[in-house]
């Protein structure tokens, strides 16, 4: 069984960001309740422990503490900023209440060479965010590295294997942080970094299996990178126990519905049904100009759709879904491995409650460069593994104003061209998101000997971390002429071309 080494949260805004380093170094990790049972925690397999910091103070009323299996535990320990005071606090160090927080950078000098901070320099920059400080180190406790506000900046207990530190290694700030962790990862804990793309599959397709059993599973397709992972897996699981539904809606990009069927029917030889709806969805979407309208006819059309589509299939129990690890952190959803029966919010787009479909999610565990990395290993081509994110609601939020087929069409070939571009200049994947939109507006314009007077298509292309803040991307000037030329010259109907050059916030990705 996959090792890990499990971080418990005590509530710090970046105890995601453990469980994500964790795993990148090759260890399979999960973020846990601080006050998860000892049980619960020796299911993972687990060779260590980190304890996250948090907002708390030892000393404060309600401040999490320190199981007792924790403190009596024969398992390494890492604690860090908060984790590191609790370790001292409960093991009979001293902690005292800072006047001052001590945060943002600083500079650690190490006392002595090796253990976790093997093959890192003597001094070295690190992301401090604590209030407490520790006065006295617990017996059996040596001090590793200070800085000029803290003597104990990091403190270790080699023949108990624990170690603490007050800075923040998961951060890019700290300049040697993952280094530090491979070291308590793999020197301390003896890890054997045994959590890889063929392991993942592996244990997903066990999880499958065992959730679902003889049972039937439909799975929405999208063309989106997340669903088309979840769908391999669970056929990769179930074989033909599986039926995915693509519904057509007449608002997705040029080729895109043909590649779906190509892709999943044909080359995966998935049993897929594939539904035609563009015209029922343009007719519900019959001259509303509303984004917000627009999405909820759509959400609501999609629910209808799939809904008549899986009675019509009859005997099916569980409903597929690619909902992915920060999104489960996030929630805060309790249930584990077990199957809950879907609520009307779902990222489906609400299925009815009368369904009474179980869900499974196959992803509920990974991280996205995770999902990318086990498309991959499932033979997903590599040009789907890094598409970028398209909206549920698709073109109808890029063709701004009311939606009709023809600038639908307009749009549709204007995006291949763009995007078409992106990728022959080798710049797809330096953006994270890129596409056309359809202005509501015409604009004058001369071709030839005539006057014209038509439509203006903006290019959007960001970079991006997380989506939630973004930039224009600074795509080369050349490569925006030769976009707006071919657009101008091979778009029926389009005259002028323009770039956003908005950044998010105050504007957002999407146009609608
Ligand atoms: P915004 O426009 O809010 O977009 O900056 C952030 C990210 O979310 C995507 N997006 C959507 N995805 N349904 C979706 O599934 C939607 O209604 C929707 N609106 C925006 C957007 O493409 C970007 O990646």
């Amino acid at each position: 069984m996959t090792q890990s080494v499990p971080v418990l949260d005590f509530g710090a805004q970046t105890a995601q960001l453990i469980v994500r380093r964790i795993r990148e170094l090759g260890i399979y990790s999960e973020l846990l309740p601080h006050d998860v049972s000892e049980d619960e925690v020796h299911r993972l397999n687990p060779c260590g422990l980190v304890l996250s910091g948090g907002a708390a103070s030892v000393y404060d009323e309600d401040a999490p503490q320190l199981p007792s299996w924790v403190r009596d535990t024969e398992l390494p320990v890492l604690g860090i900023c908060y984790g590191m005071q609790l370790q001292s606090y409960a093991l009979g160090g001293q902690v005292s209440l800072a006047d001052e927080r001590e945060y943002g950078p600083a500079t650690i000098e190490l006392l002595e060479e090796g253990s976790i901070f093997a093959h890192t320099p003597r001094e070295q920059p690190v992301w401090m965010s604590h209030g407490d400080r520790i006065e006295a180190l617990p017996p059996g406790f040596r001090p590793l590295a200070r800085t000029t506000n803290a003597p104990f900046a990091a403190a270790g207990n080699d023949a108990r294997r624990w170690y603490g530190i007050q800075f923040h290694p998961e951060v890019v700030h700290t300049r040697f942080g993952r280094d530090i962790l491979r070291n308590f990862l793999y020197d301390v804990c003896g890890c054997t970094g045994d959590w890889k793309a063929a392991n993942i599959v592996h244990e997903a397709i066990e999880r499958i299996r065992t959730q679902v059993g003889h049972g039937h599973v439909i799975c929405a397709l999208s063309g989106g990178v997340d669903s088309a992972v979840a769908a391999l897996l669970m056929h990769r699981a179930v074989g033909d126990q599986l039926t995915c539904v693509f519904v057509d809606n007449g608002l997705l990009r040029q080729g895109e519905a043909e590649q779906v069927v190509a892709t999943f029917q044909e080359h995966f030889g998935i049993q897929l049904i594939a539904i035609p709806a563009a015209e029922e969805f343009l007719s519900a979407l019959d001259g509303v100009a509303d984004p917000e309208r627009k999405r909820k006819i759509i959400g609501e059309k999609f629910i209808r759709v799939f809904e008549r589509e899986s009675q019509r299939i009859g005997d099916v129990q569980f409903l597929a879904q690619g909902t992915l690890y920060p999104d489960v952190i996030e929630s805060r959803a309790p249930d584990r491995a077990k199957g809950v029966t879907i609520k009307t919010h779902h990222n489906v787009g609400g299925l009815p409650d009368d369904m009474q479909l179980t869900l499974v999610e196959p992803l509920r565990y990974l991280f996205k460069d995770e999902v990318r990395a086990t498309g991959l290993e499932l033979g997903l081509p590599e040009d789907w593994v890094w598409r970028h994110p398209f909206p549920g609601p698709g073109l109808a939020v890029r063709v701004l104003g009311p939606v009709t087929w023809e600038r639908l069409e307009t749009l549709r070939q204007a995006d291949a061209i763009f995007i078409g571009e992106l990728r022959d200049a080798g710049l797809y994947r330096a953006t994270q998101q890129a596409f056309a939109v359809l202005l509501p507006i015409q604009s004058v314009g001369v071709m030839g000997d005539g006057r014209t007077y038509a439509d203006v298509v903006a290019l959007r292309a960001i970079t991006t971390e997380d989506y939630m803040t973004a930039d224009w991307a600074r795509l080369p000037e050349d490569l925006l002429a030769r976009v707006s030329s071919r657009i101008v010259n091979e778009v029926q109907g389009v005259n002028r071309v323009v770039y956003d050059i908005s950044s998010k916030p105050p504007s957002t990705i999407e146009w609608e």
